[in-house]
């Protein structure tokens, strides 16, 4: 998602600073992008604090934030088999890491700009397994909303992603993501899963909207209606 969003920025002619915490990642990104002279790339894990004051004094004045970022390795799993590591890794990619990048990108961000985060259908829709992700999901919603009032100007908001064909679901249903992707697209009212450019361009309207704040947009096909 955070891929297919650079990529449309880019194509609207802005500067797009993409992080990962893989140099060799980001080299591939980069490759996969519109060649230009915009793009800029930063070896950055979101969940070290340090890491994430250093990434933001390289940026220098931003008008955006948004993360996508999740790492949910190992995490989809019964109570009983959840192991904890895991878990926590959820809360700090999901939770602690977009704080982090309040906390320190709100003093470089323009007045006029905006702070996405990512939540997802898990929330709304929780299902067996999944129980961290749901949790952390509805929390990004309260964290949108307190942080909208405190940071004020400022906007903040959250994108909720239904089911969108994109490599995390090597995590979630391994061998069988085709098959568990197109049962989800025949049940859906739009009667298909999402495209990461379906999510871009959710986000890419709470970024432009300067009216909209401490808001959850749901880009999910229709999913929280069946
Ligand atoms: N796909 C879906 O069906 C779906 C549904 C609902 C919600 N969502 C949510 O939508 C968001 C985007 O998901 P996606 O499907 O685009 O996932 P994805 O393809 O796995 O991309 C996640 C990205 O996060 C980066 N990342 C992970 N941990 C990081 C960290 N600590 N610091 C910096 N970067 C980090 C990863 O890059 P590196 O590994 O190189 O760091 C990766 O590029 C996530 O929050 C996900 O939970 C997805």
């Amino acid at each position: 998602m955070g891929l297919a969003l650079a990529r449309m920025l880019l194509t609207d002619a802005a500067d797009v600073t993409i992080v990962g915490r893989s140099a060799a990642r980001l080299t591939e990104a980069r490759q996969s992008l519109p060649t230009t002279g915009r793009l800029h790339t930063i070896v950055a894990d979101i969940t070290q604090e340090d890491q994430v004051a250093r990434l933001f004094g390289q940026c220098g004045a931003l008008d955006h934030i948004v993360t996508t970022a999740a790492d949910i390795e190992g995490a989809y799993r019964l109570l009983p088999e959840l192991d904890m590591a895991a878990a926590r890794r959820v809360v700090d990619s999901k939770f602690i890491g977009p704080l982090l990048l309040a906390k320190h990108g709100a003093p470089v961000l323009s007045r006029t700009g905006s702070i996405t985060f990512t939540s997802g259908i898990a929330a709304y829709r929780p299902a067996a397994r999944g129980s961290v992700v749901a949790a952390i999901n509805g929390a990004l919603a309260s964290l949108a909303c307190a942080l909208a009032v405190e940071l004020g100007p400022i906007r903040v908001n959250v994108v909720s992603p239904g089911w969108v064909d994109t490599p995390i679901w090597r995590f979630v249903a391994g061998d069988a993501k085709a098959a568990t992707l197109d049962a989800m697209a025949s049940k859906l009212p739009v009667g298909r899963v999402g495209r990461p450019d379906d999510i871009a361009d959710a986000i890419r309207f709470l970024m432009r909207n300067g009216f909209v704040t401490g808001t959850v947009l749901h880009a999910e096909g229709g999913h929280r209606l069946v």
